[in-house]
């Protein structure tokens, strides 16, 4: 129907704060129905289709771009995909123009995210990943938050705090979350009553955590902390216990200690 209403040249499927899987041969039908193009925009996800654990849109979709730096855990980039019938035009619009010469170093720093993304591993990362928002969703919920679509299917939570916390705005968690060591972001919500500078919610993922090796448990303690510190941002006490538990569990999940990481997940 909106493809309709709008009869558009292209449509672009693709979120930076969406918890839910997408669809793309739906959107790609609805593409179909007005001869538009489909661009799916998996900047976020590209990590959990390259690893099987959320459909894929390559095959589906016109033109499929990704990056290269988040879900899947490689030097930073971008990746565009695309049918062969417009694989020249994409080339010429990226170089001469768009890219200079090549960064080798990143090139290198691609190289091993992809071939660590090819090994076993990676799909148990991924599904980790998953159910480790899982874990920090329903424990945010038990705490009285609300979640936008009320879970997530994904790497990430987006938190509407209206009801829960009328007069803590997503900037004022944000900050006081960053204070203790949690670095998450504030975020627009659906139908928002303030403002995009100004959001009523915020934004979490598990991908960063999940690579440390933190499981489901280890990330209901984080969902623990967040909520005593947005109840009470402006607690010092709370603020100081919150650290604490912060550091602990970071000593529990030593950012570099091998390749732990991911055998621990196994
Ligand atoms: C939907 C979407 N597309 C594209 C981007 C750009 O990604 P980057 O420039 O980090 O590759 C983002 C960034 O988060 C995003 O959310």
């Amino acid at each position: 129907e909106q493809a309709e209403a709008f009869d558009p040249d292209i449509i672009v499927s693709g979120y930076s704060a969406y918890p839910r899987e997408v669809e793309f041969d739906r959107i790609q039908a609805a593409a179909d129905a007005v001869d538009a193009y489909h661009l799916a925009d998996i900047a976020h996800i590209t990590g959990l289709v390259a690893a099987g654990v959320h459909q894929s849109p390559v095959g589906v979709a016109d033109f499929v771009t990704g990056s290269t730096h988040k879900t899947i855990r490689a030097g930073r980039g971008g990746i565009i995909m695309c049918d062969e019938e417009y694989a020249d035009d994409i080339d010429a619009s990226v170089f001469p123009g768009a890219q200079g010469g090549p960064l080798m170093h990143n090139v290198a720093g691609k190289a091993v995210g992809f071939a660590e993304a090819l090994e076993p591993e990676f799909e148990a990362y991924a599904r980790q990943v998953i159910d480790n928002a899982a874990a920090l969703g329903d424990r945010l919920q038990e705490h009285g938050f609300s979640l936008v679509s009320d879970g997530t299917d994904n790497h990430l939570v987006l938190v509407d705090l209206r009801e829960s916390h009328p007069d803590t705005p997503g900037g004022v968690a944000e900050e006081a979350l960053e204070e203790i060591g949690i670095v998450l972001n504030k975020n627009t919500v659906p139908g928002e009553t303030r403002s995009a500078f100004n959001p009523s919610g915020i934004r979490a993922g598990t991908p960063a955590l999940t690579t440390r090796g933190f499981d489901e448990g280890a990330c209901r303690r984080v969902a623990d902390v967040i909520a005593r510190v947005v109840d009470s941002p402006d607690d010092d006490e709370i603020t100081r216990e919150a650290a604490a538990e912060v550091e602990a569990l970071c000593a529990d999940y030593p950012l570099y200690d091998g390749d732990a990481a991911i055998t621990d997940i196994e």
